[in-house]
Parts: C-alpha cells; sequence; structure tokens
C-alpha cells in the first residue's frame, strides 16, 4: 500500500502520521510507504542534530519517501550516495527512508509515480545560504530534461504525479486573493503548467501551500494534514 501526504517539517508537523491520526500504519509492513510531498525537513543541520527526526522515520513499519521540498537541506541531501530503486534514482538516507530524486518515474506496486520536488521560497531575501536556504530548492534545467526523458520512456503516461509545489496556473488561483507579495516567478511551476498540459495522470498530489484542498478540475489533491491512499 502506499499514502501520500504533506509537509513534515522536521517535527513540527508530523502529529499527522501518529498511530491515532494514520491507524491504518500499524497493519503496514517495510514493503509499504509513506511519500511525504517535500519539507521534510529531516535533513537540515546535516549532522547528529537531524537523528531524532530520522530515527522517528525510520523507527515506523512501513518505509518513508519523501519528495524534495524548498526547505531542505540540498547541500547535506546531495552528500548521500545515489541508487537505482524501482526504476528511479534515491538517496538513501537511511534503510527505509528514501529521497525521491527530482525528474525520476518509480514504479511501486505497478503503479507509476513521477516525482519533481522544490518551490521558490518566498521568503528567501530573510534567510541565510548555506544554513536556512539552499538554491537548489528550484529543480536544475538538466533535471527538467531528465523528467522529460523519463516520461518519454513511458509514452507520458503515468498512474501518479507526487510534487512539492503546484502549477503555476494552479498556484495563482489558490493565491489570487492575496498581495503581490506572492505574485513571484518559479521555473518549477512553469515547468509544472507543461507536465499538466502534456501528460496523462490519473491523480496529482502536492505539498507546499499548508492546506487541504482539492481541485477537481485539474485531478490536483493539496494535501497538509490529510494522509490519503493511492488507489
Ligand atoms: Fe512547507
Amino acid at each position: 500500500m502506499i499514502f501520500v501526504t504533506g509537509d513534515t517539517h522536521r517535527l513540527m508537523d508530523v502529529k499527522k502520521i501518529d498511530i491515532e491520526h494514520f491507524p491504518e500504519q500499524k497493519l503496514l509492513t517495510r514493503n509499504d510507504y509513506l511519500i511525504i510531498a517535500g519539507d521534510f525537513g529531516g535533513i537540515w543541520t546535516g549532522d547528529e542534530q537531524d537523528d531524532d527526526v530520522l530515527d522517528m522515520h525510520e523507527s515506523r513499519n512501513y518505509t518513508t519517501l519523501f519528495v524534495g521540498g524548498n526547505h531542505e537541506n540540498y547541500a547535506a541531501l546531495n552528500s548521500y550516495p545515489v541508487e537505482e530503486w524501482n526504476g528511479g534514482k534515491v538517496h538513501k538516507i537511511r534503510d527505509h527512508v528514501l529521497h525521491l530524486m527530482n525528474g525520476q518515474v518509480f514504479t511501486i506496486d505497478d503503479l507509476r509515480i513521477f516525482i519533481m520536488g522544490g518551490a521558490t521560497s518566498v521568503d528567501k531575501i530573510w534567510r541565510e545560504e548555506g544554513v536556512s536556504w539552499w538554491p537548489e530548492e528550484e529543480p536544475s534545467e538538466d533535471e527538467f530534461k531528465e523528467a522529460f526523458d523519463n516520461l518519454a520512456a513511458v509514452q507520458n503516461n503515468i498512474n501518479y504525479i507526487i510534487t512539492h509545489t503546484l502549477p503555476e496556473k494552479v498556484r495563482n488561483k489558490v493565491f489570487s486573493v492575496y498581495s503581490d507579495f506572492l505574485n513571484y516567478d518559479s521555473g518549477v511551476e512553469k515547468f509544472l503548467n507543461l507536465i499538466m498540459e502534456n501528460i496523462y495522470y490519473e491523480k496529482w498530489y502536492a505539498g507546499h501551500i499548508h492546506i487541504d484542498r482539492e481541485f477537481p478540475e485539474y485531478k490536483i489533491r493539496v494535501l497538509y494534514n490529510g494522509v490519503v491512499k493511492l488507489k
């Protein structure tokens, strides 16, 4: 079984995956998965201060998979070895905690899942590079190219898309009532517009904006506290 949820932000937003809020986990095994749609935050200081977060995830009886958010220490994350896993590339953080890398198509339980993490931090001017902000929060052109190649290899036909942010078009809908502050340009959100228009998918899950909301017209569901089972 595969479940997906929104941002966990180290230990700040993990209540939603405790036994009370996610009771299904009692019956799961290491061959079942919880996918966190970015802002996992478990790799943040890049040293033993991350252990509490990583040990908590590793102690569960399922396997934790996470998409990159805009709040991850990418310098530390990218220092982990890259491994091939279920058809795509991962960083292996712990035996049962894996980072699903950008632009990959994984086949898990016969479902094809496309991953694109990353987002633009709107508050980055108040953050410090290498301490609380990393430029790799925006995926690179190479990652976009790899994504198109991997999608072409499966005839642009996917069961699930899991991303951190939303396509620009959808994000603008969410924030249309807010100020110009949120009127920013984001390469990954423009890329996701292309994905939305050109790829066949059954359902898309995203995190990032800290709300739980369904956009049926785009087959997109934004998750924050929701924990949803795929199929
Ligand atoms: Fe977040």
